[in-house]
Parts: structure tokens; C-alpha cells; sequence
């Protein structure tokens, strides 16, 4: 069995959870970790037992014996990292939001086709084997003709004072790091891409968005509508609703192991698939799978559907106001 090595940039809170996840794989091993901080990567390199350390990024991608690349970073480095990555040869699985902006993705998606190298946003949910299961059932009819979706998602990281969602310069905000997942959960069940978008917002003192309330209208004509804030707890759930019925996604809706549909108001189905590690896993191994099979994304969470989301959040971000420094919007 091909086997695959890869290297760590930026060994910070989700690296953790990537590196769980990767432990038990019989395909994939975490050979090196990367980071601006020498006992950073040390320590994380002691933590999962991994070999080799690097406290320069570029010194990493040099390595001959890795193949692909987490970037595990804030979303404004991710463009410029992984276009490092790319230019080094390595393949290469970006945390979300992949780019701040579409037009950043759509540069490195030519990057990654010109290369013949794997382009990955790690959009974790849409692996999930539990959305896949309630996509299939949805298109089966099981709560008859959808209708609309409504999700909220939201934490009070205000009170966070050191969290990089207040900051501008990390590409700050709700919409980018929370809201990103009702766009593209919406998107992964309807199977379509919003024709139209209007929003509304609040700003905080930085001039990033604090609440985002959207509405999504599909050319089918079904709706999509959600709230992300990171000014308010909230419920973390999604609601799809049909002609006949509907299906709950428990807290947290985008790491769901779980559905729950309903016809009648009566509970007739529950789709109940526990992650084997913390769900970070089904991404992990299909893209291992997309490069053993020579492709550059996974049809779950293809280059089109990375734009299209970041499009809607462009747009988002343009009816309300929230612009990045142009340092990290540019090309
Ligand atoms: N899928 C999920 O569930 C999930 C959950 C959380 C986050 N994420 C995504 O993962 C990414 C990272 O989030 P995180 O919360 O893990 O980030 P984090 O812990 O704040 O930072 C991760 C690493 O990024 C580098 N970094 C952080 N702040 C920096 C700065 N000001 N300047 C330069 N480098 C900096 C550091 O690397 P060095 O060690 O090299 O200094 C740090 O170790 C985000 O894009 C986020 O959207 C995904």
C-alpha cells in the first residue's frame, strides 16, 4: 500500500486535532511539523511522536520526503503558504477557509492543476459519512420537496480577548471561520450553488463582523438562511425543512455524527454514525485516496464548490462592509 508523510505548518489549536486524527491511520503519518517557534514545534513533535521539526516553513517544503502539506494557520496565510507549498511540489490540505477571497482560490486552483498536485480545502463536515447518508435520503424524498434550510452558528469569542477572530489582520470575523459552514453544509445537501445573496450585519470595533444574518435563494428556487456571530452563544443547529417534514442536525450541526428526521412531527428516522476519532479522519484519508488516485480535490469538496463559497462570502462581505487589509486580499 502507498504510504504518505506529511508535514505540519503551524502547530497551534487545530493542528492538535488533525494530529489525533491522523495517529491511527494505516495509510498516513505525520513525519515532520513546522513552526516560527522551535519549542512549539517540539513540544508538538514530542506530544504525537513525530520525527522531524523545522522552524522554518520553507525548510520543510525542501524535504524530499514529504509528500503533502496541513496548513493548519489563520486564514489570511493560507493563500501565500499554500501557494509555497504547490511551488515546492508538495500536495496540500488547507484548513478553511482555503483563501480570504475567490479570486485567491481560482489562482491557486491553476496552480494546482499546472503542477498536477492535490488542492484540498479541509472543509471536514462535508466528508462526513452522516451527511452523505441524509444527502442521499434527502434526495430520495424523505421529508418530500425541500424547501429551505435555517442554521445558526455562534460563540461569544468576545470575551476571548486573545482570540484571532476579533482581529482584522487575521481576516477576523464571524462569517470566515463559522459562517463558511452553514454556506457550504447548505450547499453540500441542496447540491446547488446560490444565485442569489442579501445580508445584513454588525461590525465591531476592528470593522469585522460580530453577527451575520444571510439569505440564500437557490435557482431551484428553495432558500437557505443562516446567523453566524461570535458575539452569541448560539443553538449550533440546522434545520432542513421539506413539504413532509424535516430533519434536525443536533449541536454541533457540522460536526455531526447525527440526524434526526421527522414526518408529521414524528421522529421516523435517526442517522447515527460515531466518528472513529474526532471526524477529522474521512477528510484525512480521501485526500490520501484523491492523490493515489491522481486527482486534485475530492468531488465532496471540489475546487468549484471552494469558490463558489467563497464568492458568496465576498459577496457577504461587500453588502455589509468587511474588508481585510489589502495586504492580505491581494494576489
Ligand atoms: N475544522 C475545524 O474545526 C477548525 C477549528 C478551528 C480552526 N480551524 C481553522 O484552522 C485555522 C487555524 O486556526 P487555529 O485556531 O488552530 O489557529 P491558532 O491556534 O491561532 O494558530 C495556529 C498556528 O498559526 C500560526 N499563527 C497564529 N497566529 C499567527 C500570527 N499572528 N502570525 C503568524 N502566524 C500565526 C502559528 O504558527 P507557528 O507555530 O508557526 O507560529 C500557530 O501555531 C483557521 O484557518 C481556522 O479556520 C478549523
Amino acid at each position: 500500500m502507498q504510504s504518505f508523510n506529511w508535514g505540519v505548518i503551524g502547530p497551534g489549536n487545530i493542528a492538535n486535532t488533525f494530529a489525533k486524527a491522523i495517529a491511527p491511520s494505516k495509510k498516513g503519518k505525520i513525519l515532520a511539523v513546522a513552526s516560527r517557534s522551535k519549542e512549539r514545534a517540539s513540544e508538538f513533535a514530542e506530544t504525537y511522536h513525530i520525527e522531524k521539526t523545522y522552524s522554518d516553513y520553507g525548510q520543510m517544503l525542501a524535504d524530499p520526503e514529504i509528500d503533502i502539506i496541513y496548513i493548519a494557520t489563520p486564514h489570511n496565510f493560507h493563500y501565500q503558504q499554500a501557494k509555497m507549498c504547490l511551488q515546492a511540489g508538495k500536495h496540500v490540505l488547507v484548513e478553511k477557509p482555503c483563501t480570504v477571497n475567490a479570486e485567491q482560490m481560482k489562482v491557486l486552483v491553476e496552480l494546482a492543476q499546472s503542477k498536477n498536485l492535490l488542492l484540498q480545502e479541509a472543509l471536514w463536515s462535508r466528508f462526513m459519512p452522516c451527511l452523505s447518508q441524509l444527502r442521499q435520503l434527502l434526495n430520495e424524498g424523505i421529508i418530500g420537496d425541500i424547501q429551505y434550510i435555517q442554521s445558526e452558528i455562534g460563540f461569544a469569542f468576545q470575551k476571548r480577548q486573545k482570540s484571532r477572530l476579533l482581529k482584522a489582520e487575521l481576516a477576523g470575523g464571524s462569517l470566515l471561520d463559522l459562517g463558511i459552514y452553514s454556506i457550504t453544509v447548505s450547499q453540500f445537501l441542496l447540491d446547488e450553488h446560490p444565485d442569489i445573496v442579501t445580508a445584513m450585519g454588525q461590525l465591531t470595533d476592528q470593522q469585522v463582523d460580530g453577527h451575520v444574518f444571510a439569505n440564500m435563494h437557490y435557482p431551484s428556487g428553495r432558500f437557505a438562511q443562516f446567523t453566524c456571530s461570535m458575539l452569541a452563544q448560539t443553538s449550533n443547529t440546522m434545520r432542513i425543512v421539506g413539504t413532509d417534514g424535516y430533519v434536525n442536525l443536533p449541536a454541533c450541526f457540522w460536526d455531526t455524527d447525527k440526524a434526526e428526521v421527522f414526518r408529521d412531527n414524528s421522529l421516523i428516522q435517526t442517522i447515527d454514525i460515531p466518528h472513529p476519532v474526532n471526524g477529522f479522519e474521512y477528510q484525512i484519508e480521501a485526500s490520501m485516496d484523491c492523490i493515489q488516485q491522481n486527482r486534485l480535490y475530492s468531488e465532496v469538496m471540489s475546487h468549484r464548490d471552494s469558490v463558489t463559497v467563497l464568492e458568496v462570502m465576498d459577496d457577504i462581505r461587500q453588502q455589509i462592509g468587511v474588508q481585510f487589509p489589502q495586504e492580505i486580499e491581494a494576489l
